[in-house]
């Protein structure tokens, strides 16, 4: 059986799921999202991830699908029917179906429901991390309800392409008072000469990163000095190492950023560290 997707109450072949061309997300962005890794057969930081899919719906008045119970049915039976034992859950939530009109639609218009499960190649994404990405920065230019998780990411999108286009990986954010906010698909870190963590308070202008949130508990765990506040280009270019975190990527070293080398341009031991010991600070969920 090939890749089988969930949408609205059935599971489909994937070469065929499809939404209504009157779907809100498809119409206007009307929407929020979840990536989870899977790992050895388990479901990382599902807690976490539930509770911000909660309050992206929260912030957005999208009423919740279903019971966490049921959601957390569905992605089990997603990753197996997908036989995913490594890889990336994928769900999204819209306002629903609707004749397009900006308002919202009646209430009791169902919000869809579709999740989808990849096998991801471990061993692919560590040789990227074996070898570190490069990292261009752009102007902040994003609406500043960047905490939600909104499918809305026509910047990132354009973001990352240009990176893309200049040989890199991510590209970084720069708010109008210089400081990075974080890359098209990840959180920011640098660690400082002192071996001081440093990475941007989740309270204005960052998704609050599941990954991040992990690492934080990681850090402390292994006695690191952290610091929750801004960090500049030159800051960055002049740190010891520096990484980026998210579910897809984990832990993923920074070895250059725009024409900056960093360091002798390979990652360095703490980051590699971090990145080995990641999923000791998950939560991980057996299916
Ligand atoms: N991206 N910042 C942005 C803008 C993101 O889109 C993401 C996640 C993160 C990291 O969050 P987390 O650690 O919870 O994955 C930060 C996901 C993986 C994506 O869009 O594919």
């Amino acid at each position: 059986m090939g890749r089988v997707a969930y949408v609205n109450g059935q599971y489909v072949p994937h070469s065929h799921a499809a939404v209504h061309i009157e779907d809100r997300g498809y119409q206007f962005s009307d929407g929020v999202y979840e990536v989870c890794e899977v790992w050895k057969g388990q479901i990382v930081d599902q807690t976490a991830h539930l509770d911000r899919l909660d309050r992206s719906l929260r912030e957005l008045q999208i009423a919740s699908p279903m019971s966490r119970g049921a959601l957390s049915q569905v992605m089990k039976e997603v990753i197996s029917l997908n036989r995913v034992k490594n890889g990336l859950i994928y769900m999204q939530v819209t306002r629903g179906v609707a004749p397009r009109d900006h308002y919202f639609p009646p209430a009791g218009t169902p919000v869809s429901l579709v999740m989808t499960a990849k096998s991801v190649s471990s061993s692919k994404t560590d040789h990227i991390a074996a070898k570190g990405v490069g990292v261009i920065t752009v102007e902040e230019n994003r609406w500043d309800r960047v905490d939600i998780k909104t499918v809305g990411l026509l910047p990132n999108v354009l973001a990352k392409q240009k990176a893309k286009e200049a040989g890199a990986r991510e590209a970084w954010f720069v708010d109008k008072n210089g400081l990075i906010t974080e890359g098209g698909s990840t959180n920011a870190w640098i660690i400082l000469k002192d071996g001081t963590l440093v990475t941007r308070p989740a309270n204005h202008g960052i998704l609050k990163g599941i990954t991040r949130g992990v690492v934080l508990k990681l850090a402390e765990m292994k006695g690191f000095t952290v610091e929750e506040r801004g960090f500049s280009l030159g800051e960055a270019q002049n740190a010891q190492e520096v990484f980026l975190t998210s579910a897809s990527g984990l832990v993923m070293p920074v070895v250059k950023i725009n024409e900056c080398i960093l360091g002798d341009g390979t990652p360095g031991p703490m980051v590699q560290d971090l990145r080995k010991s990641f999923h000791d600070a998950a939560e991980l969920i057996k299916l």
